[in-house]
């Protein structure tokens, strides 16, 4: 290239299409390591309780199946068979409905990807998982909050006037994130009966013991995504799947990237399954861990826990700044969430580790809050 040509070249930003130049990027979270280093924690002291992720990671089974596995070099079955029919014996529906990504994020994105385009309404009902609000914003869709009642319901008579005034696609998870309540099915068959595509995003479901995939097959504007994130203790490993009314299955295929699913999460996922009972015995575990948590939480006087059917439980913090309290633990190695947006005022967001984070955490708290009581 001449100088002539270069100062002809324009900026290469001005390519970009305009909406994505100013897209507030989702915040994840950052790895044990990374924090260790930033805090000067020593990496066994940090009680990551931040990322809703499973402290008993996954089954034994699962390293298992992953040194025996004998074809890393050879792509992975297109079609995803085995574990599709796998996941299908899992939930009892039919393997054609099923298909997988790398973690429920890609399923979520794939509904985008699917329904949005420019200009088209998607409804999100806040405080709520950001990825929806992510995912509107990256396909230029224009979004419409219906935020949720003070209990975290969602605002039925609000959401029913949204849907009739017209919108392509609806996310709600259940139990919501950073909530933790779940949807009634009264008010799921209701939203359905519009003509708006509802996603129910299912992350945490093993925890509640409550699902709505069945309906997938009475419902074509139903879609449910789950993953193996949580309950299975897969978050590093990546495997999501969704649930798809039939109608949609072939296009889905048609549109999806091949291979997206990698070997090493499709064999974490066989094995996994091959011992849901073990798993189910930890989520078993957290959810009575995340009762005495949210019982030794509310000792605590300024502190207040709400209701959680999943593995976390959101706290208003009162007469403290959350900010500072999280900044606090953050201290002494313990990592949580915080959260102050609209309707979620002071707020920190604490994943169920084990027994014995939990008394790290209240430890902690009674540290900090000495002096609030009085
Ligand atoms: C409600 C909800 N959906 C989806 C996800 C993404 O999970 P995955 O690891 O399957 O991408 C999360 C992760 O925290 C979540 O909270």
């Amino acid at each position: 290239m001449n100088d002539g040509q270069r100062a002809n070249r324009k900026n290469i930003t001005e390519l970009v299409q305009p909406h994505l130049l100013d897209l507030p990027g989702y915040t994840p979270v950052e790895p044990v390591d990374v924090m260790a280093r930033r805090l000067g924690v020593p990496e066994d002291r940090i009680a990551k309780l931040d990322g809703n992720e499973n402290p008993y990671g996954p089954s034994p089974k699962v390293a298992e199946a992953l040194s025996r596995y004998r074809y890393y070099h050879i792509y992975p079955d297109p079609a995803q068979r085995n574990v599709r029919e796998a996941i299908g014996r899992y939930l009892d529906v039919d393997s054609e409905q099923v298909v997988l990504g790398s973690g429920s994020d890609e399923l979520l994105a794939l509904a985008a990807q699917l329904f949005l385009a420019p200009g088209d309404t998607l409804l999100d009902a806040p405080p709520t998982f950001g990825m929806y609000e992510f995912l509107g914003r990256l396909h230029n869709a224009r979004i419409v909050e219906v935020p949720r009642r003070e209990d975290f319901e969602i605002d039925m008579p609000a959401l029913e006037s949204a849907l009739a005034r017209g919108a392509k696609l609806l996310y709600l998870a259940s139990p919501n994130n950073p909530t933790g309540n779940t949807l009634s099915p009264q008010d799921l068959d209701r939203l359905l009966s519009f003509n708006t595509v509802v996603v129910i995003d299912e992350a945490y479901a093993e925890f509640a013991g409550q699902t709505f995939v069945e309906l997938t097959t009475h419902y074509d504007n139903l879609i449910v995504v789950r993953t193996f994130s949580k309950w299975a203790g897969l978050a590093g490993l990546r495997a999501g799947y969704a649930v798809f009314p039939k109608p949609l299955v072939p296009i889905l295929w048609s549109m999806k990237v091949p291979y997206n699913l990698g070997v090493a999460a499709e064999q974490a996922v066989l094995a996994s399954l091959e011992d849901a009972d073990y798993l189910r015995d930890n989520v078993r575990r957290i959810v009575e861990e995340r009762e005495r948590m949210a019982a030794r939480l509310n000792d605590l006087g300024w502190v207040r826990p709400y209701p959680s059917r999943a593995n976390f439980i959101l706290c208003e913090i009162q007469r403290l700044p959350a900010r500072n309290v999280r900044d606090e633990l953050r201290k002494r190695g313990i990592l949580t969430r915080y959260f102050d947006s609209a309707g979620l005022h002071n707020c920190l967001r604490i994943s169920v580790g084990r027994p014995r984070d939990t008394d790290r955490v209240i430890e902690a708290l009674t540290e900090i809050g000495e002096g609030v009581r009085a």
